[in-house]
């Protein structure tokens, strides 16, 4: 491996190295036993084919009828710097409930973003923080039990998702080496 692959890589190796130990540590609100699973709509076939991470299976829309003003402006935003690679469900499912996480991964987005020649403005990460913090607190941490299901419910259908990914590709010949 030659010196500049070196230095691009190990940043990029070290920053999800530590994502995905932190999101394990941190990252998930602590389990509790809820309530059966919250009935959750059907992702469609097309998602489930595409789908990532558990999140990208659930809702992509939030009901903010019942927020403040400023929040539901600040939800436009949210809506529209977040759904530019990805669905909005990734980030409106994901088990994140704390700010300074949104932070983290909002950095990490940014340098996305910023390969893709679009960068969010310090007052539309502003307006997407204020927005998922007050929806942490209302939807995520104000409903835990609600929560939670629904976040199991997630993974089930991702694991399924996954099962059927594979049984489509060992139906498939294999490529020749
Ligand atoms: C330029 C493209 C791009 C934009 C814009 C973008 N994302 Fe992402 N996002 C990605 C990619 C690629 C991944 C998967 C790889 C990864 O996690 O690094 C991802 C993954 C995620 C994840 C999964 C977490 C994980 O473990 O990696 C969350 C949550 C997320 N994005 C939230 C957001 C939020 C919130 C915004 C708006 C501020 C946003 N994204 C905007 C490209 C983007």
């Amino acid at each position: 491996m030659n010196k500049a692959w070196a230095t691009r890589l190990l940043p990029a190796a070290v920053l999800l190295a530590g994502g995905c130990a932190a999101w394990r540590l941190w990252g998930e609100i602590p389990v509790s036993t809820g309530p059966a699973a919250a009935a959750v709509p059907e992702a469609s076939e097309e998602r489930r084919k595409a789908a990532l991470f558990h999140s990208d299976l659930g809702p992509d829309t939030v009901d903010v009828s019942s927020y403040p003003a400023a929040r539901r402006r600040d939800y436009e935003v949210y809506a529209r710097a977040c759904s530019r690679c990805h669905t909005l469900a990734r980030s409106i499912n994901a088990p994140f409930v704390n700010r300074a996480w949104w932070e983290f991964y909002i950095a990490r987005m940014r340098v996305r973003a910023g390969f893709h020649g679009e960068t969010l403005t310090k007052k539309e990460i502003k307006a997407v923080l204020e927005f998922l913090q007050h929806d942490d607190q209302t939807r995520k941490l104000g409903r835990p039990e609600e929560f939670e299901a629904q976040q199991r419910e997630l993974k089930r259908r991702f694991e399924a998702a996954l099962d059927e990914r594979m049984e489509r590709l060992q139906k498939q010949p294999l490529p020749r080496l």
